[in-house]
Formats: C-alpha cells, sequence, structure tokens
C-alpha cells in the first residue's frame, strides 16, 4: 500500500499499524507528529536547541491573546500546578518561571524529553513525567491547579481523563482545559471545504470523520460549551467560566478586525473551560 501524501493520515497509518490499543492510537500519533507548531510536512520537526524552544515559546504566546494577556501565570506561586499534555513544555515552564511548583506530563517520550531539555536550558526546576491522563500516578489530592492547552479532546476517553483531574486535584482546586470548540468557523469552513471542494462527501465521509484530513491527533473531538460543562459535572467538578477564542491570524483573511474579533469570540476554535473541585 503507498503511502497518503497527507502528513496527517500518515501518522494514523502508523498508529493505527502499530497499536495495540486505543490509547496507544493517540501516542504514537503524537511519537510521529510531536507537537512542536513546526509545519505538519516538514522533515525536521524537532527543535534542535534552546533557541528553538524559545522560538516555539515566542510563537504561541503571539499567537494566543488569551494565553498573553488574559490568564494570569503569576496566580500560582508556591502552588503544584499539573500541564497534562505538555509537548514541548512551554508552558510549564511559564508556571515555573512564575514561581509555581510544576509536574509537566505527556503521553509521548519525546514530548517529555523535550519539556525536560526546555526547562533544563532555561534553569527551572520542572518535574517531568510520561504519563497519560486517563490513568494518572499521582495520589489524591495532590495538585492546587490542572491545567491542560490542546490536550484533552485528542485522548481516547476525553470523560475518563476529566475523572483522573478531579482526582488529582485537592479539594477547592482548580483548573483549565482547552479543547476545540465545534461551534466554530473553524470546524464548518474546513469540513465544510473538505467535504465539498476537496469531494470528500463522495467517499462517505461526514463533518465529523472528515476532520482526519485537517486536525491533529488521531483523536480529536470538536466540543460545544454545553458538552465540556456536562463532562465536567460528570467528573464532579463545577464549570465556573466558559470563554471561546482563537488563535491571533484572522478567522477569514479578507474579513475587518472588528468582525474578526466577534466571530473569534462566539466562533472560535479554542474553547476554554475554568473549574473547581468543590471543596469537602
Ligand atoms: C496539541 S499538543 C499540545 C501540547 C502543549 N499543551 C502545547 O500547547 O503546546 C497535544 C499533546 O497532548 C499529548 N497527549 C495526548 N493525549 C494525552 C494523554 N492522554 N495524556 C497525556 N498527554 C496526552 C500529546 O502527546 C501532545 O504532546
Amino acid at each position: 500500500m503507498t503511502e497518503p501524501d497527507n502528513p496527517l493520515l500518515r501518522a494514523r497509518e502508523t498508529a493505527e499499524a502499530d497499536a495495540e490499543n486505543a490509547q496507544a492510537r493517540n501516542r504514537l500519533w503524537w511519537e510521529r507528529l510531536p507537537m512542536t507548531y513546526a509545519d505538519w510536512e516538514s522533515d525536521d520537526r524537532l527543535p534542535a536547541g534552546p533557541e528553538e524552544l524559545k522560538r516555539i515559546e515566542d510563537h504561541l504566546f503571539a499567537a494566543s491573546p488569551f494565553l498573553r494577556g488574559r490568564f494570569d501565570f503569576t496566580r500560582f506561586r508556591g502552588q503544584r500546578v499539573l500541564d497534562i499534555g505538555c509537548g514541548t513544555g512551554v508552558l510549564s515552564c511559564r508556571f515555573a518561571k512564575d514561581g509555581a511548583d510544576v509536574t509537566a506530563m505527556d503521553l509521548t517520550a519525546t514530548a517529555v524529553a523535550l519539556a525536560r531539555r526546555n526547562a533544563q536550558a532555561q534553569g527551572l526546576a520542572v518535574e517531568t513525567v510520561q504519563g497519560d491522563a486517563e490513568n494518572m500516578a499521582f495520589s489524591p489530592d495532590h495538585f492546587d491547579f490542572v491545567f491542560s492547552w490542546g490536550v484533552l479532546h485528542h485522548t481516547s476517553d476525553t470523560g475518563q481523563a476529566f475523572k483522573e483531574v478531579r482526582r488529582v486535584l485537592k479539594p477547592g482546586g482548580g483548573g483549565l482545559i482547552m479543547v476545540y470548540h465545534r461551534h466554530s468557523v473553524v470546524y464548518y469552513v474546513h469540513g465544510l471545504y473538505w467535504l465539498l471542494a476537496k469531494g470528500k462527501i463522495f467517499s462517505g465521509h461526514t463533518l465529523r470523520t472528515v476532520q482526519d484530513f485537517y486536525t491533529d491527533g488521531y483523536y480529536h473531538r470538536y466540543l460545544t460549551g454545553g458538552e465540556i460543562t456536562g463532562l465536567l459535572r460528570d467528573a464532579g467538578l463545577t464549570t465556573r467560566k466558559i470563554t471561546v477564542t482563537q488563535y491571533e491570524k484572522k478567522i477569514l483573511p479578507w474579513i475587518p478586525s472588528w468582525l474578526d474579533e466577534f466571530l473569534k469570540a462566539r466562533f472560535g476554535m479554542c474553547l476554554i473551560a475554568e473549574f473547581e473541585k468543590p471543596a469537602e
């Protein structure tokens, strides 16, 4: 069989061929295409040294108005923070720079190694752990805050991961989870483009299955605000705030900035839930 020319589909094929279970597919996908913000097509996607890791950090903060200006990393000084799905560790390092006691966890060995190198290069004491959000090795009630940026829509069972988040959080502790938003321009515009313009509708694809062609990860769920609130509630967590946003790049290149901001605040692709574990 010839390999597809789409790197996201090639990663799916590897994952399906080699995986022994559902979560191994997720892991193998990310081992093949680690999240480094490099072009998915590029053969050289791994940051070579501290300068390239710094460029990833600069890129992520420049690209995300929410991370840059709306989330206060400094309020976790002295607190135990868990960053689930840390990737290159840029956000774990940011918590650590602002004085938090950080554990950076990822499913893949590649991401854990990158996060460790990143922290070492900056002289930051970040604990790095390879682990699965659905079955974490931490004791109950351990963390003050659990953070996860762009991860738990990719895991094989999002609800199970939320239950684990509740278990490892201290009573009264909080968290923030960002997942993909279904009621978003990206979901519908990309989906319809692939279905109609690329003709995938004629091979039986739907808005959901066509995501495989353009969305990262082996699993990629797009959730609504109601769905994430429901999953958090089922896990015993109380949602305090839902924010919809998107990265800096315009949603559609030809629209004016005011319309772009309006659309991002309602139909942006990042769905952010801030929540608490009730104090007992
Ligand atoms: C889109 S990347 C996001 C990385 C990082 N949070 C960032 O914003 O740059 C998703 C990451 O989640 C990790 N991941 C996926 N499922 C996971 C799970 N069940 N447990 C831990 N990490 C997971 C992947 O290995 C990958 O590094």
